[in-house]
């Protein structure tokens, strides 16, 4: 039997009743056609620059940080932007490409199938693969060279930039400044012997306010970042010190009496019933935003993760496998909180070359 032949007979065979077909261009090479063809190819050549584009943007664009108002942050700030719309674009694009093939390109068909259940036998699967094979020589698809062209172009280039933001990773180095990389400190590591006050944001960036252990009710949370006296004046400085995504920390007040079991070694962490923990997960990095003073637990509203105050703020419920990493913090002579020293292991999720410390 023809492959057309196969066809039919699959289709009666799964009681498939064609009630209509009718082909978009029965004339093969119109200038209508062409004009068709030529759309969809557009679509998947537009596709497959967005999708260079992103490449390009992703490997080459200047990403590391720039402080608001230091030369070269427009550029910068752009960065994510970019690499978001041309890769956005790119899959638009395709998904425009395939929608206006179909429609512009591909039969007009309405077929009526009856259900039935249980396996396919071996007849069958022959004649469903004769079945595709002949829907997909009613597209047309196998004689337009320059779709088939453009879409391949599309799909490659397409692919390679999924690739790229999988290796992405591995072209650039988070190491390269050694003991010194972003990731093994935060803003509250002491630079010059300079103080590194606790302060809380009161919405109004210049207004400087730094926390005395007085501000705080027993069984209260507040969220606090590092300040630095010589920050005072300079917004930008101000302004990096607070949006720092390693920065934020809470500033726990326990109710008198309560008992913590602290890590060994870190012991003298807190300030009398005073605690300060990191604020970003440790599952993926969400703000740990929630004090439930009733039973001592952080909550993360992200997946709800649970962190045990009284236990060294490690998790006792949802995917975090590791326990808030604790600030070192005391009351210096004027009366505020200060940080004793930056976090003593990495704040936020794991990350391959992260020591083990728990
Ligand atoms: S980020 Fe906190 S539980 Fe997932």
């Amino acid at each position: 039997m023809s492959p057309e032949q196969l066809a039919r007979l699959a289709g009666e065979l799964d009681e498939v009743e064609v009630v209509h077909n009718t082909p978009k261009f029965p004339i093969a090479g119109t200038r209508a056609e062409k004009r068709a063809e030529r759309t969809v190819a557009l679509w998947f050549v537009i596709s497959a620059l967005s999708g260079l584009a992103f490449v390009i943007a992703f490997i080459w664009w200047p990403w590391e940080y720039v402080n608001v108002g230091e030369p070269g942050y427009t550029i910068y700030s752009m960065y994510t932007p970019v690499i978001g719309f041309t890769f956005g674009f790119a899959i638009l694009a395709m998904g425009i490409a395939v929608i206006q093939a179909v429609k512009k390109l591909f039969p007009d068909e309405v077929s009526i199938q009856q259900r039935h259940d249980g396996p396919s036998d071996e007849l069958d699967r022959r004649t469903l693969v004769a079945q595709l094979t002949d829907a997909g020589n009613g597209t047309t698809l196998g004689r337009r060279k320059l779709i088939i062209r453009s879409a391949g172009l599309a799909a490659t280039v397409v692919g390679i930039g999924t690739g790229v933001v999988a290796l992405g990773g591995i072209i650039r180095n988070p190491w390269a400044e050694g003991d010194e990389a972003p990731l093994w400190h935060t803003g509250w590591r002491p630079e010059n012997g300079e103080t590194v006050y606790l302060r809380t944001d009161t919405g109004i960036l210049s207004e400087i306010a730094r926390v005395r252990p007085e501000d705080m009710e027993p069984g209260s949370m507040m969220t606090v970042f590092p300040y630095r006296e010589s920050e005072r004046g300079h917004e930008e400085e101000l302004l990096h010190a607070q949006r720092a995504s390693d920065a934020p920390v809470m500033l726990i007040r326990l109710r008198p009496g309560t008992v913590v079991n602290a890590r060994p070694g870190q012991e003298d962490f807190n300030h009398g019933d005073f605690y300060a923990w990191s604020k970003v997960c440790t599952h993926v990095g969400c703000p740990t935003s929630l004090y439930q003073a009733q039973d001592n637990r952080i909550l993360c509203p992200c997946h709800q993760s649970q962190f045990l105050a009284t236990e060294d703020a490690r998790p006792v419920f949802g995917p975090a496998a590791r326990p808030l990493p604790q600030l070192p913090i005391t009351v210096n002579d004027e009366g505020y909180f200060v940080a004793v020293s930056d976090f003593v292991e990495p704040v936020g999720p794991a990350f391959w070359e992260r020591p083990k410390t728990t």
